[in-house]
């Protein structure tokens, strides 16, 4: 079975302070997952320490940065590399949210550099990928997923494919409160495996756990996470607060 992930994005929010009160609050709730799933904290850069230190004591609790820089070492002013993460035993890396894809212009090509990267250092690229909304509107998501995805992981060979994880994020569902129906998550989700079947054959593309992100919270999540190919989700606002992911957490199937 493909692995089922609670991912928690707090984006640039919550002290050091809160931070470790939220950890500490959530990670019991990540003992009673089975082999097949996990719970992963993709925390701001300053407290990616604590939060190895933290989950280190749960085996499936895991930690993400929430970016890096696909260049090994260097005059790259305010940046992190791969093998800081690794110096850090940080086992995953969120590439291409559409935060840093529309604040900070990181394009299809970039995004393929740092997937390079990660894929060399064995740091587990959770890849987002997402239509905006007038594109929802013209009908052509699955196209502008396509080229996505085509542009910054299909250089990749199938076992690193294996290696991947693909956030699903439409983002007219991120921090908006609408979330996608399941009708439609599982439709862009079962699109996405089936692009990936094209490209690198049914066995692998069956191995590659693609998780929704678009206001997953407690009360949608069960829903989300049963159809077939949601494998998961990776929550903003609702990984924020306590009880909120723990109910996402205990959702995953
Ligand atoms: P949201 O954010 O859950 O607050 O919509 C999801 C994300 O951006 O990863």
């Amino acid at each position: 079975m493909r692995q089922q992930i609670a991912a928690a994005n707090w984006k640039m929010n919550l002290t050091y302070q809160q931070g470790e009160e939220l950890l500490d609050a959530i990670l019991p709730a990540t003992a009673g997952l089975n082999e097949h799933q996990r719970a992963i904290f993709a925390v701001p850069a300053p407290y990616l320490q604590m939060a190895v230190k933290k989950t280190d004591d749960y085996a499936k609790a895991f930690v993400a940065a929430q970016n890096f820089h696909d260049k090994k070492a260097g005059a790259y002013t305010g940046e992190i590399s791969a093998d800081m993460l690794h110096s850090i035993h940080v086992t995953y890396v969120v590439l291409g949210h559409s935060e840093r894809r529309e604040y900070f212009g990181e394009s299809n090509a970039f995004l393929a550099a740092k997937v390079t990267t990660a894929i060399q250092e064995y740091i587990t690229p959770i890849f987002c990928c997402g239509e905006p909304l007038p594109v929802r509107e013209q009908g052509n998501q699955n196209e502008f997923v396509r080229v996505q995805l085509e542009e910054s992981l299909f250089h990749l060979s199938a076992e690193q494919m294996e290696r991947v994880v693909i956030a699903y994020e439409p983002i007219w569902a991120i921090g908006t409160g609408v979330t996608a129906s399941t009708a439609q998550a599982q439709e862009m989700h079962a699109y996405i495996r089936s692009v990936l079947a094209d490209k690198y054959g049914a066995a692998t593309a069956e191995k590659v756990s693609i998780l929704y992100g678009g206001s997953v919270k407690a009360a949608n999540a069960a829903e989300l996470f049963a159809c077939p190919d949601v494998d998961g989700g990776l929550v903003g606002g609702a990984s924020l607060v306590a009880e909120e992911f723990k109910v996402i957490i205990g959702a995953l199937k």
